[in-house]
């Protein structure tokens, strides 16, 4: 069955994704640790907004786009139709992807996702990063508690702060942005 985004979202994101594209996702897919050959993981990839950018980017590597509906996996494949390095994957859990990965990212997901849910994800970002590889993500700092947790989780799940920082988003507000290192 499908379930998640109804088409006015889809649509929605869309419209978004054609107006804001450059200053919100790609400003996102450009900080990320990549000189070209690396294997990526995106964890809820939605309609490959951010994917879009970090695609064009591994010119010798591979992104993964993993989403638990469907209907984004789907939508995600027709953004990114012009590429060949892309494979999808719907699932709900990064332990699903059975690869180790160079980086793997989230871009406005996790805060999104119960406390339970978060203290299994975590680990499983974290397990399926090889030794010096990188966890991004960027979430919205509305929900302090739940930033808290998920940087909590991280570092218990045996990765190191790289980088923090804080950026204002057009039309999304104030968002944290993190890159971890797995040692
Ligand atoms: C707000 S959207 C963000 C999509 C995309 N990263 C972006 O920034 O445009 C959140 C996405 O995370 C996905 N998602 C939520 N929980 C998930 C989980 N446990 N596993 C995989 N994907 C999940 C949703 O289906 C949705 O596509």
């Amino acid at each position: 069955m499908k379930y998640g985004p109804t088409h006015l979202e889809i649509f929605l994101t869309r419209l978004a994704f054609f107006f804001c594209s450059r200053s919100v996702y790609k400003a996102f897919a450009d900080r990320l640790p990549l000189t070209g050959g690396e294997k990526v993981l995106d964890f809820g990839c939605g309609m490959g907004t951010v994917a879009y950018y970090a695609a064009k980017r591994l010119h010798r590597g591979h992104l993964t786009c993993l989403d638990i509906s469907e209907r984004w996996l789907d939508a995600c494949r027709r953004t990114l139709r012009k590429y060949g390095n892309v494979d999808y994957l719907l699932a709900g859990s990064p332990a699903l992807a059975k690869e180790i990965y160079d980086v793997v990212y989230c871009h406005f997901v996790l805060h999104d996702i119960t406390d339970d849910e978060l203290e299994r994800v975590i680990p499983a970002l974290a397990g399926a990063l090889r030794p010096g590889g990188v966890l991004a993500f960027r979430e919205p700092l509305c929900d302090t508690d739940k930033v808290s947790l998920i940087k909590d989780l991280a570092e218990r799940s045996g990765l190191f702060t790289r980088d923090n920082r804080i950026t204002d988003i057009p039309m999304m507000g104030n968002a944290l942005e993190c890159l971890y290192i797995k040692k």
